[in-house]
């Protein structure tokens, strides 16, 4: 099968639980320390093999495009200067990818943000999905793991993490059919169950490798109680057409959509710099 060379990145969110930052700055561009959400789902996509981005906008989110832009002036400057580490800052893009913004005109749901990129893709290919505010850190690419699966399944793929029972009511939760490694067909997706009702303990998390078809899966959906169309409820139309499988996430995840898991990111990172790590030991110990 061809090669899997876009990825779509919908960033065209209220971001409501981060207002009022998110009033001018999209929730995708709050920052790891020093490096945007949006600059880790990107550089793990290009690390992936992703040739084209695809992000799904708001009317607000030019801070974006503006991010990713070149800087030349600036960058002149450094390099003058022989400051190569804040050049190195500064190229926010490899030139040779591409990269595409379409508006999402009203913040109707993920499903109808990644049916606007449908214009982009061609009918016998499959693309990426990206949540940038599902922040990953792994030893191995995770997004490069379901695209080897997808291109040699030819089949939708997800990402899936164990989550504990207290969170589970918060998740899509698959039921698996019998796992190979590190795989599985999904037989069913549960919209937040209860603990009691969850057919596993895995939770559908911000990465998916999708089929054409899941654009005319998502104009059949209906929309939800607060007028979204659901990607969930496009993957449970794929179940049943061409099959979906799920792949378990070997790193750590940050819910980053939610202010503590936002939070634990930043300490996350923090805590892997030796001198950091010192200051925030020095000052917890100052907690009791
Ligand atoms: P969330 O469910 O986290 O929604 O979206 P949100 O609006 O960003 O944040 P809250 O809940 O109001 O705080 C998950 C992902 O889907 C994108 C978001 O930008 C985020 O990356 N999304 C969501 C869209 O692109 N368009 C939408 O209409 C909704």
């Amino acid at each position: 099968m061809k090669k899997i060379s876009k990825a779509v990145f919908p960033v065209g969110g209220m971001g409501t639980r981060f207002l009022p930052a998110t009033k001018s700055i999209p929730k995708e561009l709050l920052p790891i320390i020093d490096k945007p959400l949006i600059q880790y789902a990107v550089e793990e996509a290009i690390d992936a093999g992703i040739e084209t981005l695809i992000f799904i906008t708001s009317a607000s989110k030019h801070a974006i495009s503006d991010h990713f832009d070149p800087m030349p002036d600036l960058r002149a400057k450094f390099v003058a200067e022989n400051k190569h580490h804040l050049v190195e800052k500064l190229d926010t893009l490899p030139l040779e990818i591409q990269r595409v913004f379409i508006p999402q005109g009203q913040p109707l749901g993920l499903g109808h943000a990644v049916l606007q990129a449908k214009p982009l893709i061609e009918e016998n290919e499959m693309f990426a999905v990206i949540l940038a505010d599902d922040f990953i850190q792994a030893n191995n690419n995770p997004l490069r793991r379901l695209l080897t699966l997808a291109e040699q399944q030819g089949a939708a793929t997800i990402s899936v993490e164990a989550v504990e029972p207290e969170r589970i009511s918060s998740y899509g939760v698959i039921a698996p059919d019998a796992w190979h490694d590190d795989y599985a067909q999904v037989n069913a997706i549960i919209e937040k169950p209860a603990v009691v009702d969850a057919p596993s303990e895995y939770g559908v998390i911000g990465r998916y490798v999708l089929p054409y078809s899941v654009f005319a899966a998502l104009n059949q959906v209906t929309m939800d109680q607060n007028n979204e169309i659901q990607l969930t409820d496009a993957l449970k139309v794929l179940i049943d057409q061409s099959g979906l499988q799920a792949v378990k996430l070997l790193g750590q995840r940050f819910d980053c959509g939610s202010q503590d898991g936002f939070v634990m990111a930043n300490l996350h990172v923090a805590m892997q710099d030796e001198t950091l790590l010192r200051k925030i030991k020095d000052y917890l110990s100052k907690w009791e």
